[in-house]
């Protein structure tokens, strides 16, 4: 067996292009990514996601990044870094890792490693492996070829949990020392502090049910927070009273998105259904927190049309914060812009701010990245650093406010 470390990310996004990024300081290293304008951009120093710098994008020692599978033909150890959304119904989506693991597939020889860190249900990533990879190549995981799996928990926009001081799973199932170490090796370069398992779907349903305990906390606090509102009480008072108890969680209410707490309850509650086993709660914040989207959105319109009664002419509104959360610039299944979008279909003068959104979906989607104060009414459905400063001079300007989560009062 050969000492060489030669790996390769694939898939070069949120939770990829770090990995390359920390792999490459220290091997030479391949980021393979379909998605050719995202490579065009990597290549050009631009992560259009904002979180990587353009100085660390610089590539030295061989190292590459790539649109083209055959330059992933020489790595040794394969690191899968894919989306797995949902598809129709809910159901998982793993047409991007199964493609994965058909690039590898061509070039897969003895004695390779395959890491998945995509977020799956249990059993996705050795099921898929035995589907694809045993079958295409004759050779068997475990045997001639080895699978291992570490979730992912970068939390983008978090400047204090980055890849390299966040603890991290890592499974592992072999007894092979010599493979084991391999893997130790590659990952101990990847972060400091290292959790390992011996068991595949241990580690991919620990991943989804942080996501899951998340989801469900935060909708508990939004599901108090409308009844706040409906009873007339005020919600940040009452979080203070109670936050004084020392065993009270301090969640707060808020639009819940991303890639990770709207999909990943799916994903378990879909293996369970295929066992036929029962989850009560999993599911449970799943409806809430697409309840409170709907509640925002009926505030917000009872607004415009007490302006457009009152004033007896069109509301110019301005929604400052569409992606899915403060300081990021990812859109997917964000609440606020959905809310933005389906204002724009129901009222003339509705406009939307974000200064962290990437260049091509503010474009795709209107959203301007700087602003004039010549609005009737300003809103902030997400927290960016940004919008402190401007909920000040808006109010100084006596443009109306609505801060539905009270960040700024
Ligand atoms: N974004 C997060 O905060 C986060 C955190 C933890 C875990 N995760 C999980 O990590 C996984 C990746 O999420 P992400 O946010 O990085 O997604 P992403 O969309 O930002 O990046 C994925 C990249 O993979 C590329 N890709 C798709 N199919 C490919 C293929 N077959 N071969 C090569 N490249 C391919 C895409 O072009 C894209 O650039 C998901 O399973 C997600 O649930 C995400």
């Amino acid at each position: 067996m050969t000492n060489k470390i030669f790996p390769c990310v694939i898939g070069l996004g949120y939770v990829g292009l770090p990995v390359f990024v920390r792999l490459k300081k220290k091997y030479k290293t391949v980021g393979f990514d379909t998605s050719l304008s995202r490579t065009t951009f990597l290549k050009k120093k631009k992560d259009l996601n904002n979180e990587i710098n353009p100085k660390d994008l610089h590539l030295f020692n061989g190292s590459k990044i790539t649109s083209n599978p055959e330059n992933i033909k020489e790595c040794n150890i394969y690191i899968i870094t894919v989306p797995t959304p949902l598809k129709n119904k809910h159901i998982p989506d793993l047409k991007c890792l199964e493609q994965a693991y058909q690039s590898i597939s061509k070039f897969l020889k003895k004695n390779d490693i395959i890491v998945v860190e995509s977020t799956v249900y249990p059993g996705a990533s050795k099921e898929l492996a035995k589907k694809v990879l045993e079958k295409k190549t004759k050779l068997k995981s475990g045997k001639d070829f080895y699978l291992a799996y570490s979730p992912e928990r970068i939390n983008p926009g978090d400047k204090n949990h980055q890849i390299q001081n966040t603890e991290k799973i890592l499974a592992i199932e072999t007894n092979n020392v010599y493979v084991k170490n391999k893997i130790l090796k590659i990952y101990k370069s990847i972060t400091s502090k290292l959790k390992i398992s011996n068991s595949i779907e241990e580690a991919e349903t620990a991943k989804v049910i942080e996501n899951i305990q998340r989801d469900l906390n935060i909708a508990l606090m939004n599901d108090i927070f409308i009844f706040c509102k409906r009873m007339n009480l005020n919600f940040k008072n009452i979080l203070e009273l109670a936050g004084t108890k020392w065993n009270f969680l301090k969640f707060s209410a808020g639009l819940v998105g991303g890639h990770c707490l709207p999909v990943d309850p799916y994903y378990l509650s879909y293996i369970a259904k295929k066992n036929n086993i029962s989850l009560e709660t999993v599911l449970a914040g799943r409806s809430v927190n697409h309840k409170l989207k709907n509640f925002i959105f009926k505030q917000i319109r009872n607004k415009i049309l007490d302006f457009n009664r009152k004033n007896k002419k069109k509301c110019r509104v301005l929604i400052s914060g569409i992606t899915y959360k403060k300081n990021v610039a990812d859109i997917r299944n964000s609440y606020a812009l959905e809310i933005y979008l389906n204002l724009k279909k129901n009222f003339k003068n509705i406009y939307a701010l974000d200064k962290y959104c990437d260049k091509l979906n503010r474009k795709k989607f209107n959203i301007l990245d700087k602003i004039k104060l010549n609005y009737d009414l300003l809103i902030f459905l997400v927290d960016h650093n940004y919008n402190k400063k401007l909920y000040k001079s808006a109010h100084l300007k006596k443009i109306e406010l609505f801060d539905p989560f009270g960040y700024y009062q």
